[in-house]
């Protein structure tokens, strides 16, 4: 019998500090409603002081173990995908690891935005290799600690969160396929240019906010995201044998309402089937795609049987698409699904 992997269980956790448009209008020349009509954002969650990467983590995946019925002690390994993690070595992986009591290997997947996808993709390969049977998943990020408050192109874009998805060994082809993408020739159009052996942290890369997100050209992040995640997702119907009418729900990275809009005209699917939940969570960057899927199951907006369509795209750059067929019964038992619409 041919061994798949399937997603088994969802989970997610936004720090209860909710942070207005307005707070920034305080400290950089912004205004809520450019913010609004420029990104779609209303709001983001930024974590208290004292709560960690791994916090939030070992949250959203508490609420994936549950709902997979797996216990802690039943993974074969943990994959986090970030780029804020607790430290920059070992893996914020290994703390999770550490806060759940379990040993099994445990390994941090550094691309961005697309790290679920990324992540998805990894999750799926080591398991129909059949070096796993149960792994545990996240995106998780406090973007709140790595922007430039002084830059008011990328400080009102991000919010904190994790998301997560235990993955499983199953008899059905859960996880159809993915198709993943990078180019690393645009690398400095969105990345933080200190505090690697390229820059090593100094005093002056403190002073001069270099270990912070730097996007010097947005309009061409925002270009590039929506040629990527459109052709990404293209190229993976067609490879599946699917066509975008096939597809149920879309989430797309949660970066900013008018790049979703983009991907939604060109792929040409109703765009009441796209998952939006930035206006109250923002860009969390590789939590996005598990904090809104996770959401979206819990609203009743995913049943089981129909066809997820993941779109990802971050700093590398990076991109990715993600088929899944669900096979998780909803909360409440039921099997049919609601419209997407903007209310995941
Ligand atoms: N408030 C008010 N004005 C602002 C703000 C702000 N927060 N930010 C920028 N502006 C100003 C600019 O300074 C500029 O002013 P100027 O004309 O006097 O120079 C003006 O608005 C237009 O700037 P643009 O950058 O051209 O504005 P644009 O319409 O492209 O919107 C934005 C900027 C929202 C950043 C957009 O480019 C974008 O969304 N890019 C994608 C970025 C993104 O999502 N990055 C996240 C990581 S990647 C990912 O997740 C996909």
């Amino acid at each position: 019998m041919t061994r798949h992997a399937t997603i088994a269980g969802v989970g997610s956790s936004l720090p209860p500090r909710l942070v207005p448009n307005t707070w920034f209008e305080g400290f950089v020349d912004t205004n809520d409603e450019w913010i609004r009509d420029r990104t779609g954002i209303e709001a983001r969650h930024f974590a208290d002081a004292e709560v960690q990467t791994s916090d939030l983590a070992v949250e959203a995946a508490r609420g994936a173990l549950e709902s997979a019925g797996v216990a802690p002690e039943q993974l074969d390994m943990i994959v986090v995908a970030t780029i804020s993690g607790d430290t920059v070595f070992p893996a914020t992986a290994v703390w999770v690891q550490r806060k759940l009591g379990v040993s099994c290997p445990s390994f941090d997947i550094n691309a961005a935005c697309s790290g679920f996808s990324y992540g998805l993709s990894a999750a799926a390969a080591f398991i129909t290799a059949g070096m796993a049977d149960t792994i545990l998943l996240i995106g998780a990020e406090i973007f709140s600690r790595i922007i430039d408050y002084t830059d008011r192109g990328t400080c009102i874009l991000f919010g904190d969160g994790a998301g997560a998805a235990v993955v499983r060994a199953s008899e059905v082809a859960g996880i159809e396929g993915s198709v993943l993408g990078a180019d690393g020739n645009a690398a400095e159009i969105l990345w933080m240019p200190a505090g690697g052996t390229r820059t090593p942290a100094s005093a002056d890369t403190v002073a001069a906010n270099d270990h912070t997100v730097r996007m010097p050209n947005g309009r061409e992040v925002f270009k590039r995201a929506v040629t990527e995640m459109a052709a990404a997702c293209r190229e993976l119907l067609e490879k599946s044998g699917h066509t975008i009418d096939d597809v149920d729900v879309l989430i797309p990275h949660q970066a900013n309402a008018r790049i979703m809009s983009a991907v939604v005209d060109r792929l040409g699917i109703d765009p009441a089937k796209a998952v939006v939940d930035v206006a109250e969570v923002g860009n969390t960057s590789a939590a996005s795609i598990p904090i809104a899927l996770d959401r979206a199951w819990r609203a009743g907006t995913i049943g089981q049987g129909d066809l997820v369509l993941f779109a990802s795209f971050g700093a590398g750059l990076t991109w990715g698409a993600t088929l899944v067929r669900w096979t998780l019964p909803s909360p409440d038992g039921q099997t049919s699904s609601a419209p997407a619409g903007t209310t995941a």
